[in-house]
């Protein structure tokens, strides 16, 4: 079954691939002590699109970030947290280029949470990837990635935003391992549920 989803999936992740996040930067962060105990106020469990038509999608943080999930170790913070991180790293990533907060020193990592939570300058994506048709309340306008020619613009909405991120990830899991539980991007089910 899985076999035939791949050839749709590999479509449509070209269509997006100008745009995808972890498309040219290293997959894996290696940090001493992930494992161990997380901080008390770190979100484990995130329901993310509430209200949403399609159905709610429950988003296991810590099994994302703790090296419970990974790639090749566990999943940096700022491969999803992207403005966690100073100018000078941002500069490594050509579509990349927003700090937050503006002229941040710091990168986002479990470490540097935990000994200041507030200080490490955290932001919810929705208060920049706003819903179609919302001011995001970060930034003074809506977040605008090009295309690789430089010709198309699409305007990051929260659902562009977050299946670009969620996409990207897992279809580079489901092409490298035989026995992933990773959602497939195509199968909307598989993050999206109706609430019982
Ligand atoms: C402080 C505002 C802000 C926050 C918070 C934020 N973003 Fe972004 N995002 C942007 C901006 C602005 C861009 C356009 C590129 C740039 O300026 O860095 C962007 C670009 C993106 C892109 C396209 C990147 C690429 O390589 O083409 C994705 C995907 C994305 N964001 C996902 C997320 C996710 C997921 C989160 C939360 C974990 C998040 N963003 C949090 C402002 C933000
Ligand atoms: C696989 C993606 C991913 C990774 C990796 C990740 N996060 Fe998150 N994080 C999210 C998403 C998605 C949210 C919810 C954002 C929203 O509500 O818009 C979130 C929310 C948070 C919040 C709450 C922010 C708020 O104000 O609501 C904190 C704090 C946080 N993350 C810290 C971290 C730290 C520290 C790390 C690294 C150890 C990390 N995250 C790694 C995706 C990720
Ligand atoms: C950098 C890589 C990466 C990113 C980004 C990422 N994931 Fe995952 N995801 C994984 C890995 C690894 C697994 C576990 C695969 C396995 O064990 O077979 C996983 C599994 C899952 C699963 C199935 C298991 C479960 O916990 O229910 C869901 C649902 C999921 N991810 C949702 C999301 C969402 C929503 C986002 C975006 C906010 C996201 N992921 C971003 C790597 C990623
Ligand atoms: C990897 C998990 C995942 C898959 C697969 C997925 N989505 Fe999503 N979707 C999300 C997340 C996370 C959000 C952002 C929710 C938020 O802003 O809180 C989202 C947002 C949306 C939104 C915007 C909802 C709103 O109220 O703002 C729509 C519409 C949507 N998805 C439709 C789809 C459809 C259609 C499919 C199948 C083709 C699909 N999604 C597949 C995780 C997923």
């Amino acid at each position: 079954m899985k076999r035939f989803i791949i050839p749709i999936l590999a479509a449509a992740f070209l269509v997006v691939g100008s745009f995808l996040m972890v498309g040219d930067r290293p997959l894996a962060q290696t940090t001493s002590g992930m494992a161990s105990g997380q901080e008390k106020t770190m979100p484990e469990v995130i329901i993310l699109a509430k209200g949403a038509k399609q159905g709610q999608v429950t988003f296991n943080h810590v099994k994302h970030n703790s090296g419970a999930y990974n790639i090749a170790g566990p999943i940096a913070c700022t491969e999803c947290h992207h403005t966690a991180q100073p100018k000078s790293e941002l500069a490594k990533y050509p579509d990349l280029k927003t700090d937050w907060p503006a002229g941040r020193k710091t990168t986002l990592t479990l470490e540097l949470y935990k000994a200041d939570p507030k200080g490490a300058g955290v932001a919810a994506c929705r208060d920049c990837h706003a819903r179609n048709g919302e001011k995001p309340k970060l930034i003074p306008e809506m977040p605008v990635i090009k295309d690789d020619r430089g010709t198309t613009l699409s305007v990051m909405t929260n659902q562009l935003a977050f299946h670009n991120a969620c996409d990207a990830c897992h279809f580079k899991i489901s092409m490298n391992r035989e026995d992933t539980k990773v959602p497939n991007a195509t199968e909307c089910w598989a993050c999206h549920k109706k609430a019982s």
